[in-house]
């Protein structure tokens, strides 16, 4: 698709009825991410999700989709400093629970643990940039790679994910110069949340897509829907109901 300048669609998912939605309209690429640990579970960060949670998320989007690529985030501490752990935790993800490909956060400090996946056959897709689950380092959700010298790294990084054999890396939140600049230089598909127009595909959290979350409006966020108030609404409309007796109707009974 990147060969043939058809940009690549790609939203998260944790569950099988949203899943099977986005499936069945034609996203090329569905991710369950640990970003679960915030929107299903309602954790402030991403670092206390296991390895069991994402493999549950991941058996329930699995058994949604018929065309979609399937990619799952490895959680916080399941290959960070030691490629074995990587190994056996990529594994379930991929044989219990029915991934396709596993998504990683971090470059050269945890190239070991992706060449080791790679070398098992299980595609990796990288995600540099702002990355959730060092959070406790940054200190903060804002844009990243805005000096030379961040940019540069963040450049070297992709290469050496891409030359790790990666298939695809995902950056998230840094200046659109930038995310053209990684995009033109590496043959792999970059797919960029926060990282400009020029990039190869876009990827969205499917809650802030569908205006379910509350209180986040980052500058490259599209709300396509406002299902928070219409989900609000139908439930006052259907408290009401029950309280004035509206429902059940005579037809609605047996
Ligand atoms: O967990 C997630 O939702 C992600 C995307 C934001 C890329 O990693
Ligand atoms: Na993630």
């Amino acid at each position: 698709m990147k060969n043939a300048g058809e940009k690549i669609s790609m939203l998260t998912a944790y569950d099988f009825s949203m899943a099977r939605i986005f499936d069945e309209a034609g996203i090329d690429a569905l991710l369950v991410g640990d970003s679960a640990a915030n929107v299903m579970a309602g954790y402030d960060t991403t670092l206390p999700i296991t390895l069991d949670h994402m493999i549950y998320h991941t058996q329930s989007v699995a058994r949604a989709v018929k065309r979609a690529m399937v990619i799952t985030d490895l959680p916080f501490g399941t290959y960070q400093g030691d490629s074995k752990q990587a190994l056996s935790s990529g594994i379930r993800l991929m044989k219990e629970a029915g991934a396709h490909a596993l998504k990683l956060e971090g470059g050269e400090e945890i190239i070991e643990s992706v060449t080791r996946l790679i070398q098992a056959g299980i595609p990796v897709m990288g995600h540099l940039g702002l990355t959730p689950q060092s959070i406790y380092k940054f200190g903060s959700y804002t844009v990243r790679a805005k000096e030379e010298s961040e940019a540069k790294t963040l450049l070297r990084n992709a290469q050496v994910l891409q030359d790790a054999g990666c298939f695809s890396i995902v950056l998230e939140k840094i200046p659109a110069t930038l995310g053209k600049k990684v995009a033109e230089t590496l043959s792999i598909p970059i797919i960029g949340i926060g990282a400009g127009k020029h990039v190869d595909g876009q990827v969205l959290v499917m809650h802030d897509l569908l205006g379910i979350s509350k209180d986040f409006s980052p500058r490259f966020l599209r709300r396509y829907l406002d299902l928070y108030s219409q989900i609000s609404n139908a439930t006052n409309a259907y408290v009401s109901d029950v309280k004035s007796r509206k429902i059940p109707s005579d037809k609605e009974q047996y």
